[in-house]
């Protein structure tokens, strides 16, 4: 953890601000091991390997800490990087452009293995935080440690320890995860100040029902359940066959003009083209992640569209995505 953090932190249970109250260990800027506490002494929280703690698995509910428990197992697996990221974000976050993140004060909700966190930093953002409620932090801390505007913090995304200060607020693949995915994103936009922005991207319920209805009963009676090892070497099977469309059917063709038209007749064409640029770890974390979740929920437009309205967002900008998901920017008033 940096100091220079802590200007941002209050307490989660009473809403005082933050200080250090003990280090035991340090790396030149970075406090490794400490104690933070609330201005009235009452809350404590405690910094371990780097990362404050205001939120530990033990501590949530169930079906929260069993989400955290498996995504927690796949962001300490897949800790690759990939720099087509930047890209596959962008898509996530339009209209927002890399300038975007210059001189903001950014959150990030759910930020698993730290990829977005560090590309938001290094996109020029004064500061960024990466909350997460999953051991994915610790792969997070890893990876943006050495950035000096970029910090990670372990925290319910229901309970942050932030007032409303953020400049921009962004979500990527998490809200639908949650046991309330509008609660996640009402409580979001409550830590970004008026005038502020934010953007959130969430599985679609339209032309997703094949997953809806054939992979879902399968995900939460199955393959959500077993140990994670066992799901990695079983996902590898889809991962096969996807691997094997993508290289060999899909993206050939989508790269001609004449395979292009043929190729907007198959099944599930524009995801699947976006995802044949990616190596086969890459498309591995994306059939382990579908699989491994206990909780996913396909959101239709209409209640997306509400989640916006209920927040009082203005300008605001909803997007279909590679027709399978929507993804929303706006401004906070
Ligand atoms: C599919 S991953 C997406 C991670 C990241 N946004 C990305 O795209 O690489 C979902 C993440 O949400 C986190 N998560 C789930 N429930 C959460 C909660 N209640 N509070 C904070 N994070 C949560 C998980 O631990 C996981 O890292």
């Amino acid at each position: 953890m940096k100091h220079r953090l802590l200007q941002y932190l209050t307490c989660p249970s009473c809403g005082d601000a933050i200080k250090l109250s003990n280090v035991t260990k340090s790396d030149g800027s970075e406090i490794l091991e400490g104690e933070l506490r609330c201005e009235s002494s009452a809350h404590s929280f405690a910094i371990e390997r780097g990362i404050p703690r205001f939120a530990r698995l033990g501590e949530v509910e169930q079906d929260k800490a069993a989400t955290a428990a498996s995504f927690g197992w796949e962001w300490r697996h897949f800790t690759h990087g990939d720099e087509l990221y930047a890209d596959q974000l962008l898509g996530w976050l339009h209209p927002v452009k890399p300038e975007f993140f210059r001189d903001k004060v950014v959150l990030e909700g759910g930020c698993g293995k730290g990829r977005h966190t560090q590309l938001a930093a290094r996109w020029g953002a004064r500061d960024v935080i990466g909350i997460d409620l999953s051991e994915a932090v610790e792969t997070a801390f890893t990876a943006t440690r050495n950035l000096e505007n970029a910090h990670i913090i372990q925290a319910d995304i229901y309970r942050l320890p932030f007032a409303r200060i953020f400049d921009y607020a962004f979500s990527v693949g998490v809200l639908h995860h949650l046991p309330d995915p509008r609660a996640g994103f009402r409580g979001l936009s409550q830590k970004v100040k008026p005038g502020g922005h934010i953007s959130a991207w969430v599985y679609g319920a339209e032309n997703n029902e094949w997953i809806t209805r054939w992979i879902n009963p399968l995900r939460e009676r199955l393959t959500s359940r077993i140990n994670p090892r066992a799901l990695l070497h079983l996902s590898a099977l889809p991962t096969a066959v996807m691997y094997a469309a993508t290289k060999l059917v899909y993206g050939p063709l989508n790269r001609s003009a004449s395979g292009a038209r043929l190729a907007s007749h198959l099944f599930y064409n524009d995801y699947l083209n976006a995802i044949s640029v990616f190596g086969w770890r890459e498309q591995h974390s994306i059939v382990f992640d579908h699989l491994v979740a206990p909780t996913a929920f396909y959101i239709s437009r209409a209640e997306f569209e509400e989640w916006w309205r209920e927040i009082k967002a203005s300008d605001v900008q909803i997007s279909w995505h590679n027709k399978n998901s929507w993804r929303g920017f706006g401004q906070v008033n």
